[in-house]
C-alpha cells in the first residue's frame, strides 16, 4: 500500500473510532401543527458531546429543551437532521432496532420520576436489567450497589409513593444508569425539588456519570447545574444561541 493511502486509511479508522465517541446532532428541525397553526419547535441545531461530558441546555419555557431531548433519545422523530450516537443514525434504525439501542445504550430521567407505582424501589432500578437479560445474581448485585451510592439502602421494599421526591429522583437516576448506558438524558430532573435536594441530586449524577463513562446531556433553569456540567448551550425559541462555556 502506498505511503499516503496507509495514512489515509489510518486517518479515516481514527475518525471513526472518534465518531464512535461521540453524540452529534446534525441540523435537526421540527415543526408541530397545532390548533394554533404551525410551532417551530426547533430550527436547525447542530451540537456534538464527547464521551463522559455534561452538557447542559438551557432555555425559557417553550424554547425547546424537551423536544430537543426527545429527539436525542429518539423518543421523536425530526422532520429533518440527523442524530448520531456513537456512530448510529438512530433515526435510520426501524422502531425494533431503535428500541433495542435505547434499551441497551440510553438511560433516561424525567422532571417527576415517572416509577413503576406497582413495583418497588428494588424492582424499579432491576427493570432495566431484567430487560437486558441480566442474571440474577449480576441483577441483586449492580441493584445493591446502586442503593448503597444513593443511600437508599435502607428504602430497598418500600414503594414509590412512600418516598420523598428527593428519594424518588435518586430512585428514577438510580434506574437510569443501572444496565451502564452509554448516554443519559434528564429532562429537568430537579424542578420539582428544593434547591438543596435539587443540587444533592446533580452532583451525585454527574459524579457518577463520570465514574461509569456515561454522557449527560441536561436540560435546565438550574444556575448551580450549569456551573458543574462540562459544556453548555442556550436555546431560544428553537433556534441555538451557542455554548456559553466550552
Ligand atoms: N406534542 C406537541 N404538540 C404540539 N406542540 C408542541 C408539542 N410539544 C411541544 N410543542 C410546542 O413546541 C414548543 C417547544 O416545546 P418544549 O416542550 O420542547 O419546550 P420546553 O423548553 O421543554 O418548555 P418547558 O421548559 O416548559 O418544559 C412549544 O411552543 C410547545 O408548545
Ligand atoms: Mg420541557
Amino acid at each position: 500500500m502506498a505511503r499516503n493511502a496507509r495514512y489515509q486509511d489510518k486517518y479515516l479508522q481514527n475518525f471513526k473510532e472518534h465518531l464512535k465517541e461521540l453524540i452529534s446532532i446534525n441540523c435537526i428541525s421540527k415543526a408541530y401543527r397545532t390548533g394554533r397553526g404551525k410551532v417551530q419547535a426547533l430550527s436547525d441545531i447542530s451540537l456534538f458531546v464527547e464521551t463522559g461530558m455534561t452538557l447542559t441546555i438551557m432555555g425559557k419555557s417553550g424554547s425547546g429543551k424537551t423536544t430537543l431531548l426527545n429527539c436525542i433519545g429518539g423518543l421523536e422523530g425530526p422532520d429533518t437532521g440527523s442524530v448520531e450516537c456513537f456512530g448510529v443514525d438512530i433515526h435510520a434504525l426501524s422502531n425494533r432496532d431503535l428500541s433495542l439501542f435505547q434499551r441497551r445504550n440510553m438511560g433516561f430521567v424525567f422532571q417527576y420520576g415517572n416509577l413503576l407505582s406497582y413495583l418497588t424501589v428494588f424492582e424499579n432500578i432491576a427493570f432495566p436489567l431484567i430487560l437486558n437479560g441480566f442474571r440474577n445474581k449480576e441483577k441483586e448485585r449492580r441493584v445493591s450497589e446502586l442503593l448503597d451510592k444513593m443511600e437508599l439502602s435502607d428504602a430497598a421494599r418500600a414503594m414509590p409513593n412512600e418516598l420523598s421526591g428527593g428519594e424518588a429522583q435518586r430512585v428514577a437516576f438510580a434506574r437510569a444508569i443501572a444496565h451502564s448506558p452509554g448516554m443519559l438524558l434528564a429532562d429537568e430532573p430537579t424542578a420539582s425539588l428544593d434547591t438543596e435536594t435539587g443540587n444533592k441530586l446533580v452532583k451525585l449524577m454527574l459524579t457518577m456519570g463520570k465514574d461509569e463513562k456515561c454522557t449527560i446531556i441536561i436540560s435546565t433553569h438550574d444556575q448551580e447545574i450549569i456551573k458543574l456540567s462540562s459544556k453548555s448551550s442556550y436555546i431560544k425559541d428553537g433556534k441555538m444561541k451557542g455554548p456559553e462555556n466550552e
